[in-house]
Formats: structure tokens, sequence, C-alpha cells
């Protein structure tokens, strides 16, 4: 079990902002981990503690009975709020919220005698290091998907094992228009990493020809990418599976209470592959929050550009596409798409939103282009902000905006006439169309 250096261990007892909480002390560099009430006293040892931290929205009697084994334990504790009323005896924190981290601190530095060296930096240092152990003189294969997390992870390991390291890209033909070439410019030419990439569009395209339930192409599209990554995985013969799994994945897959069935989702270790493939996991950044993987990414020197991006769905522009997915209308939405970002750029509003990106609508309107009539497909532009895309608030662009998008789409890109506005929250909407 990797531990690290002056850890503090904050135990959940039932606090709904615990994964916030974490992360602001985190951001004092200290380092924590979170764990259930539930956890064994042998556990939490594991990790040799300097400090408990103990948070709950509300004193509950069951859960009140599970923490006299934590009493035992001798380290400093600490109980914030609600979770001191559980705790006789142990010393009481006022926080006002889930970022009031001030008491707690001071706690972890004067207690537990923490020296704040969490950083980034340090963590680079010592995740080169460990992959280098678990690693050896061996290989290891990774899935590059264009997200943050894969990109780090590759960083991270190509900077341990250097060209021990084969990533593998597939083209599902749904990802945005220029993002293989980006793909390839950074990983290929900027980081010279050994990259193998599968251009499986005709495949994909061709297994979704027809197809317009939206549950079967998102099976289609999940199916053929396990299938055509395990084969280009397999290919390389490593034993090593990098993967870009990060701590709000593990923490979300612990139930609180003990019971499996309280678990918000489920952590798929291999991303679905196949049993039969056995590879171990390498997964350096299991224990970051989103914010550290991406001031890892940088400090590791991956562009802004792939480090701020918005969420992008696996499936890709298939759940934005709605209907059965033709090359033509496919490169109607990609045409769209690629201005609606531009645009954001140009104005600064990129950054200000979670997501802003278009959907193709499978309907045909009547028009008017150049003095003559036309009958052209609808391009659909949505943008939203959210803290965890579980609901969702349509954002305000300015109409000038708008027009802007809106303007250049039925000018250059052939066969759509018209453009509308989704302004549904979630819910009653979902972020994606299908
Ligand atoms: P919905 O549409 O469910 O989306 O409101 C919530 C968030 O999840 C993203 N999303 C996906 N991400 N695979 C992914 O990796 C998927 O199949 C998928 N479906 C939706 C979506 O972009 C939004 O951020």
């Amino acid at each position: 079990m990797k531990r690290t250096k002056e850890t503090i261990v904050l135990i959940n007892c039932g606090c709904a902002g615990v994964q916030k909480f974490a992360r602001a002390i985190r951001s004092h560099h200290i380092y924590t981990m979170v764990m259930p009430y539930t956890v064994t006293a042998e556990r939490v040892m594991e990790e040799a503690p300097s400090g408990l931290i103990f948070v709950a929205d509300a004193a509950c009697d069951k859960v009140a009975a599970q923490l006299a084994k934590f009493q035992a334990l001798d380290m400093p504790k600490i109980a914030v709020n609600a979770a001191a009323d559980m705790l006789p005896g142990v010393k009481k924190a006022n926080a006002k919220d889930d970022l009031d981290v001030a008491e707690v601190c001071d706690f972890c530095m004067k207690d537990c005698a923490c020296t704040g060296s969490w950083t980034m930096e340090n963590f680079v240092e010592e995740a080169v290091a460990d992959i280098r152990a678990q690693v050896g003189d061996q290989t290891v294969v990774l899935g590059l998907s264009g997200g943050v997390d894969s990109s780090v992870v590759a960083a991270l390991i190509h900077k341990a094992i250097g060209d021990r390291l084969t990533c593998v890209f597939v083209n599902h033909g749904l990802l945005r228009k220029h993002e293989p070439e980006m793909v390839r410019q950074i990983f290929e030419d900027t980081f010279k990493m050994k990259l193998v990439y599968v251009d499986a569009t005709d495949r994909f395209l061709d297994k979704l020809a027809g197809v317009e339930e939206p549950e079967r192409k998102r099976k289609i599209i999940g199916k053929e990418f396990i299938d055509v990554f395990a084969e280009a995985a397999a290919a390389t013969n490593a034993p090593f599976l990098g993967q870009g799994t990060i701590y709000p994945d593990i923490l979300e897959s612990i139930p609180l209470d003990g019971n499996p069935e309280s678990v918000i989702k489920s952590h798929h270790n291999v991303g679905g592959l196949p049993e039969d493939l056995k590879f171990q996991l390498v997964e350096p950044v299991e224990r970051l929050f989103k914010d550290e993987v991406r001031e890892v990414g940088r400090i590791l020197g991956l562009p802004s550009v792939m480090l701020d991006r918005h969420p992008f769905p696996g499936p890709g522009l298939g759940v934005r596409h709605v209907g059965a997915i033709k090359r033509e209308t496919l490169r109607m939405l990609q045409d769209a798409d690629n201005i609606v970002t531009e645009e954001l750029h140009n104005s600064g509003w990129y950054a200000k939103t979670w997501q802003t990106f278009a959907i193709f609508v499978p309907v045909k309107s009547v028009g008017m282009k150049d003095g003559k009539r036309t009958y052209e497909h609808v391009i659909a532009i949505r943008s939203i902000n959210s803290v965890d895309a579980v609901t969702a608030d349509v954002v305000e662009l300015p109409w000038e905006l708008l027009f802007k998008m809106s303007n250049r789409i039925v000018k250059e890109v052939e066969g759509v006439n018209r453009v509308v506005y989704d302004i549904t929250g979630k819910p009653p909407g979902t972020i994606e169309w299908e």
C-alpha cells in the first residue's frame, strides 16, 4: 500500500460536501484522504495518519455507535460542527461551510505537526518514482481519449518510463473537428510519445448506419470501442494498463454505510475491458481531485487547450447527433460545433461555461439563402453551467455572440439553414440530447 507522508484521514460521518472539504484542506498543502465511518481502524492505520478529522451534517445515533473504534486510536483528533456531538471529549472545530477549513488546518499544522509539503511538484516526483518501481523494465499501454485525465496520466507515465509507454488513440469518427490532429500533434510531435492511432471511423459509422434509438447507439459505440481498443492494446503485448482513474471515481464507489447498494456510481476499473485481458493497472492519479490533475498536467507541460477543455462524452458527437448518423449530417455537426467553439474562445466565454456545444436536429425547415428557397437542417446550440453535471442551468450567452454563431453556421455549414437555442435546464432536460 502506497503511503503519503503527513496524511490526515477525514472520516466521513455523513457529510454531503465531504469532497469539497477535503479539497479545501488539500489546497493548504495538507494531504487528506476521505474514508467512510464504516471503515475499520486497521484500514485507517495502514495510512499511518498524523491525525483524524470527523465531519457530519447532523448527529445520528447509528453513526455515533460506530465511532468508538476511532476514539481508541492514539493520535490527534478533531470533530467539525455536528460531528462533535457524536464524539464526546474530542476537540471541536467550527466551520461556516465546506470551504471553511481555517480551524481544521490550524489543527493539522499545530497538533498533527504537518509541514504543508503536499504540493503537486512533490506529487509528480513521487508518482514518477512509484511508476518506475511498479513497472520495472516492462511496458505499459494506455487508452488516450483526448480528455484531461488520460492525457495527464500519459504525460506522467511517459516522464517515468519514456518509450516503454504506448498510447492507443481510437478515432471512432464521432470526434470534434480537428481533434485527432490536435491529439497527435501534442503527444506525437511535442511529447514524442509512441502513439498507435487507430482510425476506426468506417467501422463505427457502418455499424451505426440506420440506428435511431439513443440507447442502441450508445451500446454499439461502447462495444465497438472496447473491441477496437482491446485489439490494439493486446498487439502491444504490454502487461500493464495505464488508467486515468481519479479520486472522485474511487470515493463515489465506496458505500458510506458499508452497504454496496448505497454506492453513488460503480467504478469500472478496466473501463469495461473483457475479463480475459489480464492487465495490471497503473493508476497514478487515483488519489487526486480533478483540479489537482490539471495542475499536474500544467507542471508536465500539457497545454491549456488540453487541460481546460469542457467535458466531452465518451460516445462523442454520437449523443449530439439526434437520430441515425449519416456521414453528411455528422460533417454538418462537426462544422457547426467547431464554429461554436471558435466563437466561444474569441469572445472569452469558453472558460465561463461548463459545456457549450452544437446539436444536430434531424428536422428540415424552409429558409432563404442567396435569394433562393432552401429546405435544410437545423442546428441547436446548448450552453450550460453546472458544478457536478447532476443539475445544470442554462447560460444566458449574449445575443450578439449567439447571432454571430448563427450567422456563421448558416453561411459556412452546407446543409444547415436554421439555428435554435436550447433553453432547457437539467432537470427536466439532460445535458446531452441523447
Ligand atoms: P447528461 O446528458 O446525463 O450528462 O445530463 C451529464 C454529463 O455527463 C456527460 N456524459 C457522458 N460522459 N460518457 C461520458 O463519458 C457518456 O456516455 C456520457 N453521457 C453524458 C455529459 O457530457 C455531461 O457532462
